[in-house]
């Protein structure tokens, strides 16, 4: 059996597999088992505060000496927030909560806060994060230039073949091709309201097409045979996350984990209602309500905002009907191990499959 080696040598990594990053899920502790098995661990931090950044980053660094990736979000900050769609959203939100005795804080449109991942790139740079992944969008060209001053390694998302175009025009080094089965948020930035749903058994040939640089598959890959057929159709790696979603260093509470554990295909969809962005993840009373409201939805992030303290309560009282549980199509042996040990029997499977 033999390994695809384009990425890995790069990376400085043992094998093509990387543990996707999931911002809500991922913990130091799981990016570390990972990278400690010989994969590429992904710390996810999407917009977070420059210090809460720092303080993941040390911690990640205090569990392994082995590279890692940290991943951002890139999307566009709105100009400005339409007051009557999000008090409409939130009278609505703030109506269906109460039915199921939940007080949810009132917020104000105008004073509303968005950061922005350009906060973090000195960060990154102070920490010499050798690799930096990211989703919803493109870099921003200064970015990009003071990053690769640094010598980071460059991962970008594509969801349809123009934008791998683009990440690639701009330089960028790998692409993650994400197909439609794909748990979590569609990195889209082309058309992120009608989002292409190309599944990976399309998209990763198609990309591997038009570009010299690595692609990453991601989206429906879940075990040993997914992973060797994601190399057969011209990958470099893999990314899974929801392999990954119940494990023991998951941020996912036990009733979380048995709804993502549980979840059958019919209610597993994709939705925007969670965040504005469309999402695939397992259907319950908010995508629903919000789905049958026929409610004109905020774009991302200011549905996301509108969720925020719902689901944060929510998680405190380990009410299904209002966290958001992300997961993709594939039907994963999702378990309740250790990252390490899911890691390493991926590691086996695709053995297994004698690849040549
Ligand atoms: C719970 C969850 C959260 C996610 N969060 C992120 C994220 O923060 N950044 C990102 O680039 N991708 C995120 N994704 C998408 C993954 O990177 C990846 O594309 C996806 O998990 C691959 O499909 P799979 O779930 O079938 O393995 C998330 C996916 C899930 C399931």
């Amino acid at each position: 059996m033999k390994w695809p080696d384009k990425i890995s040598k790069t990376l400085k990594i043992e094998y093509p597999i990387i543990q996707a990053p999931m911002l809500g899920i991922c913990t130091p502790e799981m990016v570390a088992a990972v990278a400690n098995g010989g994969g590429l661990g992904s710390l996810p931090v999407g917009v977070l505060p420059p210090e809460r950044v720092l303080e993941l980053i040390r911690k990640t660094k205090s569990l392994t000496s082995k590279p890692f990736a940290v991943n951002l979000f890139v999307h566009d900050i709105p100009d400005s927030v339409d007051e009557i769609e999000f008090d409409t959203m939130q009278a609505f939100f703030r109506r269906i909560c109460a039915e199921d005795g939940m007080i949810i804080d009132e917020q104000n449109a105008a004073s509303l806060k968005f950061n922005t991942y350009k906060s973090l790139i000195d960060v990154l740079i102070a920490e010499n994060i050798p690799i930096v992944s990211f989703t919803f969008g493109v870099l921003d060209d200064e970015s990009i230039r003071k990053l690769k001053a640094n010598n980071t390694i460059l991962i970008g998302t594509a969801t349809c073949v123009a934008e791998a175009k683009i990440l690639d025009e701009k330089g960028i080094d790998m692409i993650v091709a994400q197909g439609s089965e794909a748990g979590g948020h569609r990195g889209s930035f082309l058309n992120v309201n009608d989002p292409p749903l190309i599944g990976s058994m399309t998209l990763i040939p198609s990309i591997a097409a038009i570009t010299d640089k690595p692609v990453i598959a991601s989206g429906g890959i879940c075990d040993g045979k997914s992973i060797s057929a994601a190399f057969t159709l011209g990958a470099s790696a893999v990314q899974m996350g929801t392999a990954f979603v119940a494990s023991h260093e998951s941020l996912a509470t036990s009733v979380w984990k048995k709804r993502l554990i549980g979840a059958g295909e019919e209610d597993i969809i994709l939705t925007n209602s969670f965040s504005g962005r469309f999402a695939r993840g397992i259907r319950n009373k908010l995508s629903e309500q919000v789905t049958t409201s026929g409610l004109a939805v905020p774009g991302y992030p200011i549905q996301n905002s509108l969720t925020t303290p719902i689901r944060a309560q929510a998680q405190k009282t380990g009410n299904t009907d209002y966290i958001v549980m992300l997961r993709g199509q594939s039907q994963a042996k999702i378990e309740e191990k250790g990252s390490a040990e899911i890691f390493l029997e991926l590691v086996r499977q695709t053995e297994a499959q004698n690849l040549s």
